[in-house]
């Protein structure tokens, strides 16, 4: 994107749209039920909705006017409002990088169930051992990670715009069908023990780690701190009503979140009796229990088959829009050409994808952290990296450019009816409870104190 196109968002509508449609993506389908599932059900949603609309809400608008006021991207904004605040602009602009490879294993995974329901596989795919058998090869999960590797980069490499036209169809049609498939899931015998434990909280499953892996995931789903909503923001016109459009596009993240998880967790009760193993079973859950749904449906190879394709282009976008941000660092930090940009974030998402691809099998055994290899990427750019990046941006603005130039940036296009509700996060509840979750997960992870 070049800067004779700022301010090419002339419609609040257009500006929903492309925004949720990045939001949207494997965060809200495969990451969000998986970990409603492992921390605790209800009380996992629950500690999810209210992180989402007030800490998530605020940072998202932050950003956001942020993006507008300057008209610059993460790094350049930081840097222009002032001089040795530009660092700020590199921490957001990191992530990405980190996000990018692990994000296209489990795109890989979305290319090859889709291949298998394409050849009739669909009994196969809900076998017990299925999934599991498949990531533990070796080659196979790879190959089918380096096309969908191929397949991003391609695209943003020829910048080529018709996906994002592709996905705007996609997006409402995955939404209905995620919404049909959650119905049939609920109403399925055993279902109901489920149902209860997603939408009921209950206090006895609540641990420190609900929250770290709410907010985690608050960061990912919204796609905060990583200097998208900066680059959005910078395109949005002067005129759009930034407080309303943001609650909107709040509304549709959480909304598909809510619904994949309908799909998923009631699912897991009525196909394994809710075993405490199956509710655990990480980011493999979705790959588990939608082909057993499938399998058990009228039409489930049809289905599943359209699922899958449209997981992938919800994927695809985002690992799009996630490329862009990465290739952004190389070619605004460093003054890279786009070619060699490209070429470096290539090498870089193969060296980190493929032993994130092998912790599944042949690196089973090798452990950072205490956790698997994938899972160390994702708490490393979600639990920590955006939280600190989240918290220098909230400094930013309390310190630096002062909470009134945001404030102002908001109400020249419309209402803020918040305005209070944010001065006084940004400045004080947002920095002091990012701090003490980054302190406590830094420290259980180094295994100093356990959650
Ligand atoms: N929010 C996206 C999802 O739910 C993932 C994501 C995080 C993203 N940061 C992003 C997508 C930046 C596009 C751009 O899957």
């Amino acid at each position: 994107m070049n800067t004779t196109e700022r301010g090419s968002f002339s419609g609040k509508l257009g500006y929903i749209l492309t925004v949720a449609g990045s939001a949207v993506g494997l965060g809200n389908i495969w990451r969000f039920p998986y970990l409603a599932a492992k921390y605790g059900g209800g009380i996992f949603l629950l500690v999810y909705i209210i992180l989402a609309v007030t800490f998530g809400y605020t940072l998202v608008l932050a950003e956001t006017a942020l993006g507008r006021k300057t008209g610059k991207s993460a790094i350049a904004a930081f840097g222009d409002l002032n001089k040795k605040s530009k660092g700020m602009g590199f921490i957001n602009a990191i992530i990405p990088i980190f996000i990018v490879p692990y994000y296209c294993v489990i795109g890989g995974w979305v290319l090859k169930y889709f291949s298998v329901y394409m050849t009739g596989g669909a009994m196969k795919a809900a076998e017990d051992t299925y999934f599991t058998g498949y990531v533990s090869n070796v080659s196979e999960p790879i190959v089918w990670t380096v096309v969908f590797i191929a397949a991003s980069l391609l695209f943003v490499f020829l910048g080529v715009k018709g996906i994002e036209k592709a996905s705007k169809f996609a997006m409402p049609i995955l939404a209905v069908l995620s919404l049909i498939i959650a119905i049939y899931s609920v109403t399925r015998p055993g279902s109901l023990e489920g149902l209860k434990f997603y939408l009921i909280p209950n206090f006895n499953n609540f641990s420190f780690m609900t929250i770290v892996a709410a907010l985690g995931q608050m960061f990912y789903s919204l796609s905060i701190a990583m200097g998208i909503l900066f680059a959005y923001g910078s395109y949005m016109n002067k005129k759009i009503d930034m407080e309303s459009s943001i609650k909107q596009i709040e509304i549709f993240d959480i909304g598909i979140a809510f619904i994949a998880g309908l799909m998923i967790i009631p699912a897991v009760f009525s196909f394994s009796g809710g075993d405490p193993a199956a509710l655990n079973a990480g980011p493999g859950l979705m790959f588990v229990t939608l082909p057993k749904v499938f399998a058990s449906m009228k039409l489930g190879g049809v289905i599943g088959g359209t699922f899958f394709v449209l997981v992938f282009f919800a994927a695809l976008t985002s690992a799009i829009s996630l490329m862009e941000a990465s290739i952004a660092f190389f070619m605004d930090g460093f003054k890279l050409s786009r070619k060699a940009s490209c070429a470096i974030m290539a090498c870089i998402t193969l060296v980190i994808a493929v032993p994130c691809s092998l912790g599944f099998g042949l690196w089973d055994g090798v452990t950072l952290l205490g956790m698997g290899i994938l899972d160390f990427f994702d708490f490393m750019t979600n639990s920590i990296l955006m939280p600190i990046a989240a918290l220098l941006t909230c400094i930013f603005i309390a310190k630096v450019v002062g909470v009134k130039t945001i404030v102002e940036e908001v109400k020249c296009s419309g209402e803020f009816k918040r305005e209070k509700l944010f001065t006084i996060t940004i400045t004080y509840l947002a920095p002091a409870f990012l701090l003490i979750i980054l302190v406590s997960s830094i420290l259980s992870a180094m295994g100093f104190i356990k959650m």
